[in-house]
């Protein structure tokens, strides 16, 4: 079967084809040079950079994959959650296509599909723990089985990705923050102690105290002409931000029955949460499987979403239908 999948929920513009579970092509049309003076994402800027974009991506993706539209089986897409504004303009895309071509549309939750970008590299072994660590999302999600989600765990208020952004915007070092101080971090020296947030039994997550203890002690420098290296705050941040994911790990993988865990999400890219996580299973949890997404596939991207949208078809879930929206908001519990 071949399956041509758009990806569209927040900055970038990403169409991919997969042949079953082989990949053919994965175009990814990032933004990030357009909202990059804005210190972040602008919702309305982003829709118009879709917009501008999408026909050409798919255009690129199916000419990569040597595929022609008229041999496409299937059209996935991100229903959500993600920038409203952005979901409408890939579902649009996609709905056009599978009236022309009178094809089925395969919906896909996009955290869904963060997942699924470690079906790439492994089988999947059930029960399986997923860390989905991303822009806006901090979650645990424990799975039975095959596409059946179960949040046990989340942030109570920001998303790792968001401290990473917030971060580095705070110490000037532009827009997404992630990549940058987790290079930074690794040149510099954890001298600033920070407490570890919600350090406590539950497998919950918050990252907005975290967030607020950097800014301040960033501003204590400052008022005081204390000069500092950016490096060593990139340094002290990462260990306590990263630190919290692996304690919090440890609590799951002691409680259940976890035969794999996988890594998802824009932060599954960070250097220093896969070498600690290798870490911890190679010496507590030998017998659970770990699994990391390849580097290229831990940011948005419409191969995850086509992998995903293979096993919904191979589970003959229910397909999506022309009048079906966009969700914004959208638990993957719900999916
Ligand atoms: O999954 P993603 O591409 O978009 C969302 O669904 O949110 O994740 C983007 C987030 C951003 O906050 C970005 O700063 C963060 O992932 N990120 C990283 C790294 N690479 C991307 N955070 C920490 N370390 C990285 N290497
Ligand atoms: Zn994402």
């Amino acid at each position: 079967m071949i399956i041509l999948a758009i990806e569209s929920s927040c900055d970038d513009t990403s169409v991919a084809i997969l042949k079953d579970k082989e990949l053919l092509s994965n175009v990814v049309s990032s933004q990030i040079a357009f909202h990059n003076k804005y210190g972040g994402v602008m919702p309305e800027l982003a829709s118009r950079l879709h917009v501008e974009k999408i026909t050409y991506v798919i255009k690129e993706a199916l000419e990569i994959a040597n595929v022609k539209l008229e041999d496409v089986n299937y059209i996935a897409f991100t229903q959500g959650p993600g920038l409203i504004g952005s979901l409408h303009v890939g579902m649009q895309a996609a709905k056009t296509l599978a009236l022309l071509y009178n094809l089925p549309l395969v919906p896909v939750h996009h955290l869904a599909g963060h997942i699924y970008a470690n079906r790439f590299e492994k089988e999947f072994q059930f029960p399986m723990l997923a860390l989905v660590v991303s822009g806006g999302h901090t979650e645990f999600v424990y799975m039975e089985d095959e596409l059946k989600f179960k949040i046990i765990g989340s942030t109570l208020d920001d998303a790792i990705g968001e401290a990473y952004d917030k971060v580095a915007r705070v110490l000037g070092l532009g827009y997404p923050g992630g990549p940058i101080i987790d290079k930074l971090a690794h040149e510099g020296k954890a001298i600033y102690p920070l407490p570890l947030p919600k350090n406590d039994q539950s497998f919950d997550f918050s990252y907005s105290g975290l967030k607020s203890a950097v800014i301040n002690l960033i501003h204590k420098l400052e008022k005081r002409n204390e000069s500092y290296l950016k490096e060593d705050i990139a340094s002290s941040f990462q260990k306590v931000a990263v630190e919290i994911l692996i304690k919090k790990t440890r609590h799951v993988l002691n409680q259940m029955p976890v035969k794999m865990i996988a890594i998802a999400g824009g932060v599954a890219a960070n250097q220093e949460l896969r070498t600690r996580m290798q870490e911890l299973i190679n010496k507590e949890f030998k017998n659970v499987e770990l699994s990391l997404p390849r580097l290229s596939l831990c940011g948005d991207n419409a191969a995850m979403i086509g992998m995903c949208a293979y096993y919904r078809i191979l589970n003959n879930n229910e397909f999506g239908s022309l009048d079906c929206s966009a969700l914004a908001t959208y638990s993957i519990e719900k999916f």
